[in-house]
C-alpha cells in the first residue's frame, strides 16, 4: 500500500515488527511517539489505532513536524504534533488520561546525521552545530569554546567510550588556542591526526575496517550539546505517569549508556511494583535488518507495562 511505504532514500523504522509486536496497538488507543523523526513508527501505530484512536508525537527538531505531518494525513486517524523535548513529556500529556503505549527511538534520525547543515556529520562537511532544537542552546562549537579539558576528557570517555579521550581532549584544547573549532571537517581533522587512524568506513563490516576515529567524539559531543542524557532521565521519571495502568513503553537506544539508564529504570520500577513486568534482555535487530540498515546495529529495545493503578 503506497501509504505505508518508506519515503524515498530511508529505512524501514528500526525494529518495527517488534515495537508493533509488544506495544499491540488496538483501535481506539492513545499512542505517544516521543521520537517522530520521520514518522515511522508513528503512521505504523496510527494505522493501527484507527480512527477512533489517537496519536500524540512529539520533536525537538521542529523541522521534522510538516513532513510527519503530511505523512500522517495520509494515514487519516487523529493525531497532534508539538515541537517539545519527551523530558517533559507530563506537561505535553497535561489532564489528558495516560496513553495505553509510548514508543522512543533514541537519537537522531539519518536525514538529521546526513545533513552537513546540522553538523552532525564527521564525514560531510558543515558548521559545527549539532542541536536538534536550533531554536535553542549552544553550539558543539560554542561547547568546544569554553569547555574545560577535565570535562572535555570525561565527556569523551562516558558518552563516547573513547579509549583516546585524553589525547583527543588535549589535541582539541591545542587546536583551539590557534583557531577556533567551527567546521566538521575541521574536528574530524584533529581526532584523526591525534588518533592516528587513517583507514575507515563509513559502516564497516565487523573485522574489516574501522569506523572512523571521530566517530565516538562526535557522539559525545552530540550527546553532550543536546543533553540527551538528561533528557533520557527526565523521560524515565515521568513515563510512569503517563501511562494507563497496564500501558505499555517501548524505548530503543543506541548508546550503552542511554541502555544502561533505561535498564536501571525499568528493573528498579519493577521492584518497587511501578511496572508489572519488564523485558529481561534487550531486543536487537535481526541480522536481515542490520544488513539492509547499518545503522540498527547497534539498536536495543526495551520495554515495560505499567502495573494496574
Ligand atoms: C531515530 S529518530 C526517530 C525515527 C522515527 N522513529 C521514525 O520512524 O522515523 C529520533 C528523533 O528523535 C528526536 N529527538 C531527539 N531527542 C529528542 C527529545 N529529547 N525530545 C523529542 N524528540 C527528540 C530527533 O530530532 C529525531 O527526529
Amino acid at each position: 500500500m503506497a501509504r505505508r511505504s518508506t519515503p524515498p532514500g530511508q529505512h524501514r523504522p528500526v525494529l518495527l515488527d517488534e515495537v508493533l509486536k509488544i506495544l499491540d496497538p488496538q483501535p481506539g488507543q492513545v499512542v505517544v511517539d516521543c521520537t517522530l523523526g520521520w514518522g515511522g513508527h508513528a503512521a505504523a501505530l496510527l494505522e493501527r489505532v484507527g480512527p477512533t484512536g489517537l496519536l500524540i508525537g512529539l520533536d525537538l527538531d521542529s523541522s521534522n513536524l510538516p513532513r510527519v505531518k503530511e505523512r500522517l494525513e495520509a494515514v487519516g486517524n487523529a493525531f497532534r504534533l508539538h515541537h517539545a523535548n519527551f523530558a517533559g513529556l507530563d506537561g505535553i500529556l497535561g489532564g489528558a488520561p495516560g496513553a495505553d503505549m509510548v514508543v522512543a527511538d533514541l537519537g537522531m534520525s539519518s536525514m538529521q546525521v546526513d545533513d552537513p547543515a546540522r553538523g552532525f556529520s564527521y564525514a560531510r562537511d558543515g558548521a559545527l552545530d549539532m542541536r536538534i532544537d536550533q531554536t535553542r542552546g549552544r553550539s558543539a562549537a560554542q561547547v568546544l569554546a569554553t569547555i574545560p579539558e577535565e570535562d572535555l576528557r570525561q565527556a569523551l570517555l562516558d558518552l563516547g567510550d573513547e579509549p583516546a579521550a585524553p589525547r583527543v581532549a588535549r589535541a582539541i584544547l591545542n587546536a583551539r588556542e590557534e583557531t577556533p573549532i567551527v567546521r566538521t571537517a575541521q574536528l574530524a581533522r584533529i581526532i584523526q591526526e591525534a588518533i592516528g587512524e587513517p583507514q575507515w568506513r563509513l559502516h564497516p563490516k565487523p573485522g574489516t575496517w574501522k569506523t572512523h576515529p571521530a566517530a565516538r567524539t562526535f557522539q559525545a559531543l552530540r550527546l553532550l550539546v543536546n543533553r540527551e542524557m538528561g533528557n533520557l532521565g527526565n523521560l524515565l521519571r515521568v513515563l510512569p505517569w503517563c501511562l494507563r495502568g497496564g500501558g505499555r513503553a517501548a524505548l530503543i537506544s543506541f548508546h550503552s549508556g542511554e541502555d544502561r539508564l533505561v535498564k536501571s529504570a525499568f528493573r528498579d520500577g519493577l521492584r518497587g511494583g511501578i511496572y508489572e513486568v519488564t523485558s529481561k534482555d534487550p531486543i536487537r535487530p535481526a541480522f536481515s535488518e542490520r544488513q539492509a540498515n547499518p545503522r540498527s546495529r547497534s539498536a536495543k529495545l526495551r520495554w515495560a507495562r505499567l502495573a494496574a493503578r
